[in-house]
């Protein structure tokens, strides 16, 4: 099988990428669909055997739970056993966007979505190709990053086509995404409600609306490997190794270049093949494998980075060093990221 990518940067070329999107799925079939965080890996959430072959597909991890894209709070109320008052404030003032919320799940949802829980994550992505896409089907969209189990999420359709392409049938493309790093997970079946994966929407956001959060486990790294019993890990993706790159990565300060390159010799690597990702101390290029300037608010940094560590795996770096970042506000899920593309 190999892909067929469709662009949609026409009103025909939409109308027609639609149609044909609408009906693979109708089908029980893949496509691999832009959203504004990542690409995700889209089927019928209604239908087992489509979302099995999610599972299939990614090699995925049968403890996983898949996140349920919806086209507005109705839907989304369809998913839950009961839509909650804090649930329905969030919506108003993050939905459309990148905040999936976790409630308990209704009877429409199969086992493999929850990975056999009692919960289900919801979220309302502002795409406007998945939201026309979800309208016109009038049903769900299961959907997770669409890479294979581990690697690094998609934010082109072109980094789908690479790891999924001999997969699915169809890819949409969409453009670069605009926020770049995963949708921020908050569980909202505890007092206070707990943010289970950090996102561009962060806690003081999230406070603002809830008035109050569990305080993050900060720097808390999660003991429940591959084979740790499905009860005990709370959102599974949050398992340490993921995110990952082909290169070793590491998230470093140095005080200049010397400083850096004996940071690099001291790993024992090669200074030519190591990849620079800095956006204050910015090192010349002259010895390094490749010297990305990144640029200096979170936003815009989120929406690099993943390309970023595809192009570095892409050109064979063995070490991808990124220069540390605040530690504030939106930087905290960008560095949880990179943290467990370093693990
Ligand atoms: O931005 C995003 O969320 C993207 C786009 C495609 O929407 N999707 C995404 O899906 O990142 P995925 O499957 O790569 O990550 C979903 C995360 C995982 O960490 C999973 O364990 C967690 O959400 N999750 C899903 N349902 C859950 C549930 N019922 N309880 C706890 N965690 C859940
Ligand atoms: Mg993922």
């Amino acid at each position: 099988m190999s892909a067929q990518v469709l662009s949609i940067d026409t009103p025909a070329a939409f109308k027609a990428a639609l149609t044909q999107c609408v009906e693979l799925l109708r089908a029980g079939e893949l496509v691999g669909l832009p959203t504004e965080t990542v690409y995700g890996l889209a089927a019928n959430a209604l239908h087992p055997e489509a979302v099995a072959r999610i599972f299939a597909v990614k090699g995925r991890p049968a403890h996983n739970p898949v996140i349920v894209h919806v086209a507005g709070v109705e839907m989304a109320r369809r998913c839950v056993a009961e839509w909650t008052p804090p649930a329905e404030k969030l919506a108003a003032a993050f939905w459309p966007g990148p905040l999936t919320l976790i409630l308990p799940r209704s009877g429409i949802i199969p086992d493999l979505i929850t990975a056999g829980g009692q919960t289900v994550g919801v979220r309302w992505p502002s795409h406007p190709f998945i939201q026309a896409v979800i309208r016109r089907c009038d049903f769900p969209l299961a959907a997770p990053s669409a890479n294979l189990s581990s690697q690094i999420s998609p934010t082109t359709a072109e980094h789908v086509r690479k790891s999924l392409g001999d997969k699915i049938r169809l890819i949409i493309d969409g453009g670069p995404s605009h926020v770049g790093i995963e949708s921020t997970v908050l569980d909202l079946t505890c007092k206070p409600a707990r943010v289970l994966r950090p996102g561009m929407i962060h806690d003081e956001s999230l406070v603002a609306v809830l008035g109050e959060l569990q305080p993050a486990e900060r720097g808390r790294r999660p003991d429940a490997g591959e084979g740790a019993t499905p009860e005990i890990v709370r959102s599974p993706g949050l398992l340490l190794k993921h995110y990952s790159p082909q290169a070793r990565l590491v998230i470093w300060q140095w005080q200049d270049e010397e400083d850096l390159k004996s940071q690099i010799s001291n790993l024992k690597s090669q200074i030519h093949d190591a990849h620079i990702l800095a956006h204050t101390r910015i090192p010349f290029h002259r010895e390094f494998g490749r010297v990305s300037v990144m640029p200096h608010d979170p936003q815009a940094f989120a929406r690099a980075i993943y390309a970023e560590l595809h192009r570095s795996d892409e050109a064979g770096a063995k070490l991808i060093v990124v220069e540390a970042l605040p530690d504030a506000g939106e930087w905290q899920a960008i560095t949880d990221r990179l943290r467990r593309a370093a693990a």
